[in-house]
């Protein structure tokens, strides 16, 4: 089987390293892809965006399954497209994309159906949405309803904060569209981790739990990026819990998908915050996470194809995994600058030589190939990543791989998986 994976970053990488070493796969094409989806496939010259594209290479190419990464095609409705000539496609449809491409949808929703989550108000009117904030006297979250590329959500710490974030979003327009409408909410306090499920529609299989860091900066400090880094398992995660969000979050969602008509397939990241240790859901985002899907793809040992055509062809029957490494973490190499603006075409050294270290395996994001070098090409330009007996042990392969990797103006945290080390 020929099978296309949609997106440019280091988990499409890291899904399409795991789909090469599949015995049912023959080949893997990326569109576009990057310099590290070139080692294990073919890239394709069409934008992860452009749907009618993505379509006709499909098409052209016979592939036997689409695996979409980001969550830009899925709201635009790339999985209704390829569904309806007849390609399995691993991830929602438009409809059921809503849940991460309206968070005004998403908390409805979870009100509708039960689901714990921070108590909020939706607001298209900025008077509105700050008159409702002065009234509880409250620092509050604001989020803006649309797609913001994980920068459309602001944590007040004082209630002029949050007005001003209300302003910011509603009138500056500081996310475009994504903030005619907003979501204000109560702000929660605990640790977060991340959930992923592969779903049919009816159906969940759990993926390991992972956490990730946002922070740019050791300790947790300096701006919100798009992810420094990842590891699995989180501590804080025993089965006890992983029963209780299946029970209290992931299988009411399914439930409630499919009764409001669009039931969920492809993979559902939940975002959570531990409230007094139970599960609060922050977001949910309907694709897999970057840099969770690198720690995940490292530490799964089953074939992946069966669980993403499974859960494309919406019946996920018989279909289980088993897990290899008892954890794994990633470290994220940044271009000098990130998550400001950076310079690319960059050099960089050492990829191989990080590659052939014990467990280590890494999956790049900014890359291109220009000759036979490779050069930065993004923000986020690598993702180192180590399996290991355990996290701390996955921590120190991942660091050597980082030392052995080279290019001017490289940054990098060196804290990744402290509350597990
Ligand atoms: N209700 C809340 N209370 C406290 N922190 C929150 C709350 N909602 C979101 N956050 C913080 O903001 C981050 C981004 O919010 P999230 O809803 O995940 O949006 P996105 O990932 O789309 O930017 C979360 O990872 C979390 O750290
Ligand atoms: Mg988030």
């Amino acid at each position: 089987m020929k099978v296309l994976v949609v997106g440019a970053g280091a988990r499409e990488h890291a899904l399409a390293h795991k789909i090469a070493a599949s015995e049912r796969v023959e080949a893997v094409y990326a569109a576009p892809g990057n310099a590290g989806t070139a080692r294990v496939g073919t890239n394709l010259d069409v934008a992860a965006d452009d749907v009618p594209g993505i379509v006709r290479v499909a098409r052209e190419l016979g592939v036997g399954l689409v695996v979409v990464g980001p969550e830009g095609p899925l709201v635009a409705g790339v999985v209704d497209a390829l569904r309806a000539v007849g390609i399995p496609t691993f991830g929602p449809t438009r409809a059921a994309a809503r849940l991460e491409g309206s968070k005004a949808f998403s908390k409805d929703f979870m009100k509708h159906h039960g689901i714990p989550t921070a108590a909020y108000g939706v607001f298209d009117d900025a008077e509105a949405a700050k008159a409702w904030v002065r009234e509880l006297g409250r620092p509050m979250v604001v989020k803006a309803d649309g797609l913001a590329a994980g920068k459309g959500v602001v944590v007040a710490a004082t209630v002029e904060e949050s007005l001003a974030a209300i302003d910011a979003i509603m009138l500056e327009r500081a996310h475009g569209d994504a903030g005619r409408r907003v979501v204000v909410e109560e702000r929660l306090e605990g640790p977060e981790i991340s959930f992923h499920v592969v779903c049919d529609g009816t159906r969940a299989i759990p993926l390991a739990a992972a956490q990730d860091h946002k922070r740019l900066l050791d300790g947790d400090e300096g701006p919100n990026t798009g992810g420094m880094g990842a590891y699995s398992p989180p501590p804080m995660v025993d089965p006890t819990l992983e029963g209780s969000i299946m029970d209290r979050v992931v299988l009411p969602t399914l439930e409630g998908m499919a009764e409001d008509d669009c039931p969920f397939t492809g993979v559902l990241f939940v975002g959570l915050m531990l409230v007094d240790g139970q599960p609060r859901v922050l977001e949910y985002n309907v694709r897999f996470g970057d840099p969770e899907t690198e720690v995940l793809m490292a530490r799964l040992a089953s074939d992946v194809v069966p669980l993403l055509l499974g859960s494309a062809r919406g019946d996920l029957e018989g279909v289980e995994l088993t897990w290899g490494a008892p954890a794994a973490l990633c470290v994220v190499m940044a271009s000098e600058g990130y998550p400001g603006s950076y310079p690319k075409g960059r050099p960089i050294h050492g990829i191989e030589a990080a590659n052939a270290l014990p467990g280590v395996s890494v999956f790049e994001a900014g890359t291109r190939a220009e000759g036979d070098a490779t050069v930065t090409s993004g923000g986020r330009v690598l993702c180192v990543t180590a399996s290991g007996g355990d996290v701390h042990e996955a921590a120190e392969r991942a660091y050597a791989g980082v030392r052995a990797i080279d290019f001017e103006g490289a940054h990098h945290r060196g804290d990744i998986g402290w509350q597990a080390r």
